[in-house]
């Protein structure tokens, strides 16, 4: 019988995870189909009952829906657990098993550009929800350390106490981070910041980076935020969001099907789909 994944956020429509999936799925010649499903705030227990009533084989969770799923599922993964968030839900048996792939997604990632993560000194811009899961993901695959600047420094120190794997880490304002720029070979953007109509906008000045750095934005709209041609400018390697992107949905994949993907093939998909 045809399997059935899907995604479930609100907005859902421009979702690119559908026809990533779908051409995965017809590349390694598997009987399923994966859709986008628009649900909104309130609706979302009736919906994941829904899934597993039907026996849906898995799904990804999006935006506003990444907190709340947890309180309706049978299992959660440790490491989503602790960063408070599930994007991928795999149905084993009947039991809904909660995973987070965008940290693990992200340092995957950046495992595909750079060999040696665990010397690396890095600098995190935010504590959002997307830091937690980028701090987490590193601190859990044994980064040197990891300094974090946020506007609001009260929510940095939360994130930085409430990780449960050691890591070197101190909390920075932004005339240090900034004046101290070069001490990084990692530096990761996670706000909003320089996002589509935003462009023009930085987090923080790049005038002091190492041109041995990578960095490495969440934002892929648009696909070159202002930060990183400030650090391309420098000679510094860059990365977007794209990459995170990619590896979530790589990962996702494996858990449903045993199969890590072409993710060259998923990212050239992902770039038709941006138009270019
Ligand atoms: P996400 O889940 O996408 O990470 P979030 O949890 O709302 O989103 O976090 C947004 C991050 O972007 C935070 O680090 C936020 O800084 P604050 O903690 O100070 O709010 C940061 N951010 C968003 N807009 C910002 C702005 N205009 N200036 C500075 N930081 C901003």
């Amino acid at each position: 019988m045809k399997k059935l994944f899907g995604v479930m956020g609100d907005p859902i429509a421009h979702s690119m995870s559908p026809a990533m999936h779908n051409d995965l799925f017809s590349l390694y010649d598997i009987d399923a189909v994966y859709l986008p499903f628009h649900v909104m705030q309130g609706d979302l227990e009736t919906a994941v009952k829904g899934l597993k009533a039907i026996g849906a084989s898995g799904f990804n969770v999006t935006i506003p829906h990444k907190t709340e799923i947890m309180s309706f599922l049978d299992k959660i993964d440790p490491l989503a657990e602790a960063i408070g968030a599930v994007n991928t839900v795999k149905n084993e048996n009947g039991h809904l098993i909660g995973y987070n792939t965008d940290g693990p997604g992200f340092v995957k990632g950046l495992e595909s550009v750079i060999a040696d993560l665990e010397s690396r000194s890095a600098l995190i811009i935010g504590a959002g929800g997307a830091a937690r899961a980028i701090y987490f993901s590193l601190a859990q695959a044994g980064i040197h350390s990891i300094d974090l600047y946020n506007r609001t420094q009260l929510k940095a120190e939360e994130l930085i106490s409430s990780c449960p794997y050691k890591v070197q880490s101190k909390l920075l304002d932004r005339e240090t981070a900034e004046r101290d720029l070069a001490a990084y070979q990692l530096i990761i953007q996670t706000t909003s910041i320089g996002m589509f109509p935003d462009i023009d906008s930085t987090p923080l000045s790049m005038a002091n980076i190492n041109c041995d750095a990578l960095v490495s934005d969440i934002i892929y709209n648009p696909s070159q935020t202002k930060l990183l041609k400030e650090a391309s400018g420098k000679g510094a390697m860059i990365q977007n969001g794209i990459e995170m992107f990619v590896f979530q949905g790589a990962l996702a994949f494996e858990k449903w099907t045993g199969i890590f993907p072409d993710t060259n093939r998923m990212r050239a998909n992902v770039l038709r789909h941006l138009g270019g």
